[in-house]
């Protein structure tokens, strides 16, 4: 007979993982681990390594699109790559980034924007940048039915007025912005480029769990780029990374036998016709 897990609405035959169920990981104590997708294959691969989360990042406006930052990805684009990402995943919840400015333009149309991505995606919750600055847009998404993971700070859609990805150093605005996006309603955070010490102050501060990214091992769980978790990423890998494969490595050597077994007639072999 199936049991019913404590952290999602599904029985252990056919567990999901759900927005309320964050905060049970948290009373448990349990360590979250979110990574991002951006289609079919990869979504698939990384919901079957048992991550809670799968996060369809606007690093993708970076690593698949090749733009120098996160500002130029549309809202279309969001979700096209997450519809890719919905039809794939079977456990993890599935967050997809708000891109910039699909929320900054009014509560109205972000619920408008947030809505689209939720009934053409299939993916389960939002993400937003924001804390203090953004409560009453997460606090009217959350009235809607729309659960939302906040990201407090560093945010990188906001590079241009930042002046660059540096550490976020300011306590008290951190902590008002960790505790505004809470009692907003948000289910999570992630907390990106702030001082560990800091990140364990907020962390132990809310009821919601912080998920880190160059924040340091307090937070509640952990969020890494794919691509940099792969090792596939070619141009400049953060100080916060860790590697877990050398994918780049791996497919230069991989298309480069390719290329030479093709040059010297090696390939097709005999196998791989039909009569
Ligand atoms: O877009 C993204 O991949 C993100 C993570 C770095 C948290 O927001």
């Amino acid at each position: 007979m199936s049991s019913r897990d404590p952290v999602s609405d599904r029985t252990s035959s056919q567990r999901r993982m759900t927005a309320p169920g964050f905060a049970d990981l948290k009373a448990a104590g349990r360590k979250i681990s979110m990574v991002t997708a951006y289609d079919y294959s990869f979504a698939q691969l990384v919901d079957s390594a048992g991550v809670e989360c799968i996060l369809v990042g606007d690093s993708m406006s970076m690593v698949v699109q090749g733009h120098e930052n996160t500002l130029p990805v549309t809202l279309d684009e969001m979700i096209y790559h997450a519809e890719m990402v919905g039809r794939a995943v079977q456990s993890a919840l599935v967050v997809v980034d708000m891109p910039f400015p699909s929320y900054h333009v009014g509560v109205s149309k972000a619920i408008e924007s947030s809505g689209r991505i939720l009934k053409e995606s299939r993916c389960q919750a939002v993400k937003l940048e924001g804390g203090v600055d953004q409560a009453d847009t997460i606090s009217a998404l959350v009235s809607a039915g729309i659960p939302v993971m906040a990201h407090c700070g560093l945010g990188p859609q906001s590079i241009h007025q930042l002046g660059g990805y540096r550490v976020q150093r300011d306590e008290a605005a951190l902590l008002d912005d960790a505790r505004a996006a809470t009692e907003a309603g948000a289910f999570a955070m992630v907390l990106e480029c702030v001082p560990q010490e800091v990140a364990r102050k907020i962390t132990e501060s809310i009821a919601i769990p912080t998920i880190g990214i160059g924040a340091g091992p307090h937070c509640d769980g952990q969020v890494l780029v794919l691509h940099d978790l792969l090792g596939l990423t070619v141009d400049y890998v953060p100080r916060f990374v860790r590697a877990y494969a050398d994918l780049k490595t791996e497919v230069l050597g991989a298309v480069r036998r390719f290329r030479d077994d093709v040059r010297e007639g090696e390939f097709p072999g005999p196998e791989h016709g039909y009569e």
